[in-house]
């Protein structure tokens, strides 16, 4: 009888995509995707262990996961992504219900894992060293869009800032070779995808033998049927001017740039090891919108780092001011295993953290309506991403800043590209009608 999986996905786009590559490996096997975890002869946990409260979902999962497999022994419950890294073993003992636990490098053993499971039924641990090369290439990618399309292209971080678990999770960085690159967007583009996003966790620090991640961004250029190029996260000390000269030059780049601040006051800067100051952050962004004016900036922010005080997170809000982004992700912090801040007191009460945190969303969400207001009147290019649920005449897409737009457009494919005129803006979407 066919065999079906189910994988539930938590954490960054790195994540999603390493769901992708399973999908694929797995469809390889036979298996075929099930709608929820009651159908699944096995379930995959693809796990995140950024903030406290990532891990925290993943534990409360596993509880009720446990339920579901004293009705259904013979299901296979595996747990794999950054926190099966950091938990190991840990995850396995006083856990028998867990069949399997594998680190994210280990992606591409998923076939040799199962079928030791099958052969052996016992608890199985797979975990990479910090230096083991990831899984760049798998046979079949089954991916969630059929035109928008995720291609790996270095993995690991070598900046341990000093809050954050993510090189010690996922190791060092290494960058995949071009060709591989190349080749993989080349098939896409036969394919139909219109869109790719290079994903790594340090995304420019991208070098493979002296060819750096601009050289890639004007290879990639080139790949007829590719029309636009994006790509996350970078690190804004690795922002180089080869990079951003990039902007307003190669127009399949689009005009987005996710640079994560995470702090406004140098000396809160300096304590997460940023290796950047507020001023050498303005003069990149500066040096951004000389290239390109309308280029939309967006960021990550945590408040309440150990020993932040009001005034460094008046710093903070002013560089929100000041940069006026397109969007902010922003999160409280939280103590993460290994960091170097562990050491540091974790001195602002939860109630301070939220009232930043609400303070800053309130003013980010005024500036992004703000932002948008000043958008309608003009005509956007839209890449048409899908039809609207609710409502089958209205369809949706993005520019190329990433503004979601909602408009009119009933038999229009996935994929294309078209001209909107915007009517209308709230603070997270546009909507507009078609422009001839
Ligand atoms: N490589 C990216 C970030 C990856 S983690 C970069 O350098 O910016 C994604 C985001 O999670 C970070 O930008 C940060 O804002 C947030 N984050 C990481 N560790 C955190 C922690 N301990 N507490 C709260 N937020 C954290
Ligand atoms: Fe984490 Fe800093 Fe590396 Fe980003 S650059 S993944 S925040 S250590
Ligand atoms: Fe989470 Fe790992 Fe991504 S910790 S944010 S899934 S790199």
């Amino acid at each position: 009888m066919e065999k079906k999986y189910y994988i539930e996905t938590y954490g960054c786009q790195m994540n999603v995509h390493d769901s992708e590559k399973m999908s694929g490996l797995l469809s390889g096997l036979g298996y075929t995707a099930s709608e929820n975890e009651f159908d699944a002869d096995l379930v995959l946990i693809n796990t995140c262990s950024v903030r406290e409260k990532a891990a925290q979902k993943v534990f409360t999962r596993l509880g009720q996961l446990k339920t579901l497999k004293k009705g259904k022994p013979d299901l296979i419950l595996g747990v794999c992504g950054c926190l099966a890294q950091q938990e190991g073993d840990r995850f396995l003992t006083g856990r028998p219900y867990v069949d399997l636990v594998f680190g994210p490098k280990n992606t591409g053993e998923l076939p040799q894992l199962l079928q030791t499971i099958h052969k052996e039924r016992r608890q199985l641990l797979a975990l990479s060293g910090p230096r083991q090369e990831p899984t760049f290439e798998v046979e079949t990618v089954l991916r969630e869009s059929s035109i928008k399309a995720y291609i790996t292209i270095m993995e690991g971080c070598d900046k341990f800032c000093t809050f954050c678990v993510v090189p010690f999770l996922r190791g060092r960085e290494i960058s995949r070779e071009p060709r591989s690159i190349l080749e993989e967007a080349r098939k896409l583009a036969d394919h139909g995808f219109v869109e790719i996003c290079l994903l790594g966790q340090n995304v420019n620090s991208y070098r493979h033998e002296g060819f750096d991640f601009a050289d890639l961004l004007s290879s990639l250029h080139e790949i007829p049927g590719i029309q636009r190029i994006r790509y996350t996260s970078p690190h804004p000390s690795d922002i180089n001017e080869k990079v951003m000269n990039l902007y307003g030059s190669l127009d399949k780049l689009c005009n987005h740039l996710h640079l994560p601040l995470q702090a406004g006051s140098n000396s809160v800067l300096a304590r997460m090891k940023r290796d950047y100051t507020r001023e050498t952050y303005l003069e990149k962004v500066d040096y951004l919108r000389k290239r390109s004016s309308t280029i939309a900036l967006s960021t990550d922010i945590i408040v309440g780092f150990p020993g932040e005080t009001n005034e460094d997170f008046e710093c903070t809000m002013q560089m929100i001011r000041e940069v006026q982004y397109a969007s902010v992700f922003s999160f409280k912090y939280s103590q993460r295993p290994h960091t170097a801040a562990l050491k540091m007191e974790d001195d602002v009460c939860e109630e301070e953290k939220s009232e930043r945190l609400m303070r800053l969303q309130n003013l980010q969400r005024e500036i992004q309506l703000k932002l948008n207001a000043s958008l309608v009147g003009t005509v956007q290019e839209v890449l048409v991403e899908h039809g609207s649920k609710k409502d089958e005449r209205v369809a949706s897409g993005r520019t190329s800043c990433n503004r979601v737009v909602n408009f009119d457009a009933p038999a229009l494919p996935a994929g294309t590209l078209i001209q909107v005129r915007i009517e209308n803006a709230g603070p997270n979407s546009l909507s507009g009608v078609l422009s001839t």
